[in-house]
């Protein structure tokens, strides 16, 4: 009889570091390392856990996408205008932003993958798929390797105050407004589904 894995798990952010928000992107980056260990950890397995497929499917629609906003939207353009020429940054943060363009679009054959997975299915071909998780898994290390040593603390060093509770409140807005529309997705989804049990991979996500 085939072993239950146990749940995936990835550590809690409590919303109430938003407050913090240098604090909370660090924890991001850290939840991230864990997902991409999670990756590898599905692309290396012979029969993978499903669980685990659609955790990691409801973290890149999630949780990620938010942390993408988190930068672009906030972080990035602050540090565009307070940081000098001497900072170089351009060059960089075209690269990061490349790279999330490339999380947005994702890369189809992990998701497709991951989707196989989840549905208790094989991926369409294993080595693509192989290949697929080990270049996210490296670029998103990667990325998070530039974005702790240099960019959060150029962060550190440039912005004022004011700019981190700027980033403070957008931050907390925009994941208040996404807890919503979260909670409004579950509650149509236990509409659709009343009388039976349903479990949304969205809750599997903490965040
Ligand atoms: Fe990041
Ligand atoms: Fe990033």
């Amino acid at each position: 009889m085939a072993q239950r894995q146990p749940d995936p798990r990835i550590t809690e952010i409590p919303a109430s570091l938003l407050k913090d928000p240098f604090a909370y992107l660090r924890a991001e980056h850290q939840r991230k390392r864990e997902v991409c260990e999670m990756i590898d950890t599905i692309a290396a397995r012979r029969r993978p856990s499903r669980r685990m497929a659609r955790f990691v499917l409801a973290y890149i629609a999630g949780p990620l996408a938010l942390h993408v906003r988190d930068e672009e939207e906030d972080l990035f353009p602050a540090l565009r205008r307070r940081c000098t020429l001497d900072d170089e940054i351009d060059d960089l943060f075209g690269q990061l932003s490349r790279d999330h363009a490339g999380i947005a679009e994702s890369d189809e054959e992990l998701l497709r993958g991951l989707e196989a997975i989840a549905a208790g299915e094989a991926p369409a071909d294993r080595t693509s798929f192989g290949f697929a998780a080990a270049r996210f898994t490296a670029e998103q290390r990667r990325h998070i390797g530039y974005e702790n040593n240099i960019v959060l603390p150029l962060a550190r060093k440039r912005l004022r105050k004011s700019d981190w509770r700027t980033i403070a409140r957008n931050m907390a807005n925009r994941h208040e407004t996404a807890r919503k529309a979260r909670a409004a997705d579950d509650a149509r989804l236990a509409g659709v589904h009343a009388g039976t049990a349903t479990t949304s991979p969205k809750e599997e996500v903490n965040s």
